[in-house]
């Protein structure tokens, strides 16, 4: 696909009646689809005002990078479309340059799919079996103060007789407080809104326009949230952040081992992350202009650590073998109880948990990708210091961790570096090494995308031989510009990637032989994770329908690279696709949908987990999965595994128990790396 040249993109918009008639225009990077058929001309309509509430915007990506579906498009376009490659044009900003179809909307009935919805009667499934449905209901009512002396009704008992609507009778105490004066105020007229029967809040006049919900996705790395309007699925802001517990540590062991033991860092960690949310909520509702008083609903997913640390719950025993969570049950708390006071009438849904390193996060993307109706078999992937799995279909699903450490990061490489200005993210080799550079600027370092195609590159280039050791010997034998780049420092072997008068700073950025040990270590970790589930459940490369990755991640690596190098194993490019955050998308339906939050919970009871290194072929794996190149059979040993009987595990110590694997030796023990999370 042609990349987009500087900053602005073509979009090319193909005649439903005569395809070879198009179209094009050049647009900016960060215009939609809808803004660039206005500027080509092209009839798209947008009745919804581009608010990402009705079809009319339809349109269909012929070619080029499809961005990931949004929640609004999966709402209103459904699954199946999505797969497909329809896009509402309003909600899709292109990434490379595209040839599209707008079309008109399928039916008219479509834009019903959000408005026609009532919470309180049930919701219809859409086409695509997604329903809003979000348990928070408001009922307005009229109710009159308690006028008999003698035969005395209460304020509370007058405002449930009005109701008229089967509730629990017990309230909150803080809803308890505000009924009497709400009772009073406007001549009897209340909202009383409920949450799944129970009444969450009780307010003077009629505010049954507002209803919002939150969904959080908690990373190690970083916090995303959106604000979406809990009737139509509207989003209404988005706020992201670096998690700020990192100051604490830069990935999951790390968090873990400060807190383990230590109640007091326990609760240290915890306030990081509760400030964040709390502000977060205030800078959303801000954005937006609506009350934090009308946020009724706050979905939250992370891996177990910070799911458990959200909750204030010890997370000592999530680093110690049997690794296991403290809960692993899908939670309903009151926001007042965490407490989380920016939401004061929200009730706070955490997803359930599967193992200790497969946590709500995982859960949420298994909602999101709804792997578990596929007829096919597909596997879901995210690439992160810590791995996650997960593969099947409708008949049987499987998960399992991977703990890449934070390589991939950048972190323990000489020049490794965040995806930030001034990091290599690509590289070219032909007879010379050529590097895209984020930002167009001069090169500081490398990310993790610029580590898996450089070790590509190099790899098909003859620098680096299969076994991933740098070709010193003969490298008269490569062209002479790639054999000048292979040098001896203090350190050992390197190759330079950017040499130090073309760097951005006073040194050229390397590869040492150690870095791409450590970049063999993590992407063999992914690799094993994959390949022991396919040993599980007995499967090849080409009986996995997809390959989906996820995360922030995947949306970076180069996938032909990442094949290349063995980080993914070897399924055609075209059954490999990149699925977007599917943890926050998760979170967003199981925030507009009861019946996906329950859905949630009867997945986390039938996801089969299995450890890793308690599998006796896990070490033959990952010892051949530490190869660039040369593939051995390795035989699958106790595959396929009965669900009663997968084993558990026994062997993940924490950092300080840990036994440090040399990355020369190649060799591993029963944990190559230590467990961390993205
Ligand atoms: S204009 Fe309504 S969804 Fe795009």
């Amino acid at each position: 696909m042609k990349e987009p040249e500087g900053n602005e993109i073509e979009v090319g918009f193909v005649d439903p009646d005569d395809a070879s008639a198009i179209r094009r225009v050049r647009i900016g990077r960060e215009a939609s689809l809808l803004d660039a058929a206005r500027a080509a001309g092209v009839g798209m309509d947008a009745t919804c005002g581009a608010r990402g509430r009705c079809r009319s915007c339809r349109c269909k990506i012929l070619s080029g990078d499809v961005p990931p579906a949004t929640m609004q498009d999966t709402l209103q376009l459904g699954h199946e479309e999505v797969r497909e490659r329809f896009r509402l044009g309003c909600q899709t900003r292109p990434v490379t340059d595209c040839e599209i179809m707008a079309l008109p909307p399928k039916s008219e009935a479509g834009h019903q799919i959000l408005t026609g919805t009532n919470p309180m009667g049930g919701a219809t499934p859409d086409e695509s079996g997604f329903a809003i449905d979000s348990g928070v209901a408001k009922h307005v009512i009229h109710a009159t103060p308690p006028r008999e002396e003698h035969r005395q009704t209460s304020d509370l008992g007058q405002v449930l007789e009005a109701l008229d609507i089967p509730v629990e009778r017990q309230v909150p105490v803080s809803v308890m407080r505000k009924i009497p004066g709400e009772l009073r105020k406007q001549r009897g007229e209340l909202t009383v809104t409920t949450f799944n029967r129970r009444i969450v809040d009780v307010e003077a006049g009629d505010t049954s326009e507002h209803a919002y919900g939150m969904a959080f996705d908690i990373g190690t790395t970083s916090i995303v949230g959106t604000l979406l309007h809990l009737e139509t699925g509207e989003e209404f802001a988005a706020v992201d952040s670096v998690n700020p517990q990192t100051v604490y540590g830069g990935d999951l062991m790390s968090r873990i081992a400060y807190a383990q033991f230590d109640e007091k860092k326990l609760v240290a960690l915890r306030a990081k992350v509760l400030n964040a949310i709390n502000g977060f909520v205030k800078e959303a509702c801000r954005m937006a202009g609506v009350s934090r008083d009308h946020v009724y609903k706050i979905v939250v997913v992370g891996n177990t650590c910070m799911h458990h640390i959200f909750l204030g719950v010890d997370v000592t025993f999530v680093g110690l073998a049997p690794y296991a969570p403290a809960v692993s049950d899908g939670i309903v708390v009151p926001a007042g109880e965490l407490p989380l006071k920016s939401a004061p009438h929200a009730q706070v849904c955490l997803l359930p948990i599967v193992a200790g390193f497969v946590g709500a996060d995982t859960m949420a993307c298994v909602l999101a990708t709804r792997i578990y109706e596929s007829e096919e078999l597909r596997a879901l992937v995210d690439i992160g210091t810590n791995g996650e799995v997960v593969m099947g279909s409708k008949d049987r699903l499987m998960a399992c961790s991977a703990p890449a450490g934070p390589a991939l990061e950048g972190a323990q490489i000489r020049h490794g570096m965040r995806g930030a200005m001034g990091a290599v993210e690509a590289v070219t080799i032909d007879d010379d090494v050529h590097c895209n550079v984020i930002g167009s600027a001069r090169a500081i370092g490398i990310c993790g995308s610029g580590l898996i195609d450089a070790c590509a590159k190099m790899l098909g280039a003859g620098v680096l031989d299969g076994t991933g050791r740098l070709r010193t010997r003969d490298r008269e034998r490569l062209p002479p510009a790639l054999g000048a780049r292979l040098r001896t420092a203090e350190s050992g072997v390197e190759f330079v990637l950017v040499r130090d008068v073309d760097a951005g700073k006073n040194e050229a950025v390397t590869l040492t032989q150690g870095d791409i040990r450590q970049v063999q270590l993590a992407k063999s970790a992914i690799y094993s994770g994959i390949v022991l589930l396919q040993h599980v459940m007995g499967i090849g490369d080409d009986d996995l329908a997809e390959l989906m990755l996820c995360g922030g991640f995947g949306n970076y690596i180069n996938t032909e690279s990442a094949v290349a190098i063995r980080l993914l194993p070897s399924v055609s490019l075209d059954r490999i696709s990149y699925v977007g955050n599917a943890a926050h998308l998760g979170a967003q339906m199981a925030l507009l949908s009861e019946r996906e939050r329950t859905r949630a919970e009867e997945l986390a009871q039938r996801i089969e987990h299995v450890a890793l290194a308690a599998r006796p072929d896990f070490q033959d794996i990952f010892v051949d999965g530490m190869s660039f190149a040369t593939s051995r059979a390795v035989e699958p040993k106790g595959a396929p595994v009965e669900p009663e009987r997968l084993p558990t595990e026994t062997s993940r110590p924490v950092e300080s128990e840990r036994t440090a694997v040399e990355p020369e030796t190649a060799s591993v023990g029963t944990q190559p790396r230590r467990r961390a999370t993205g």
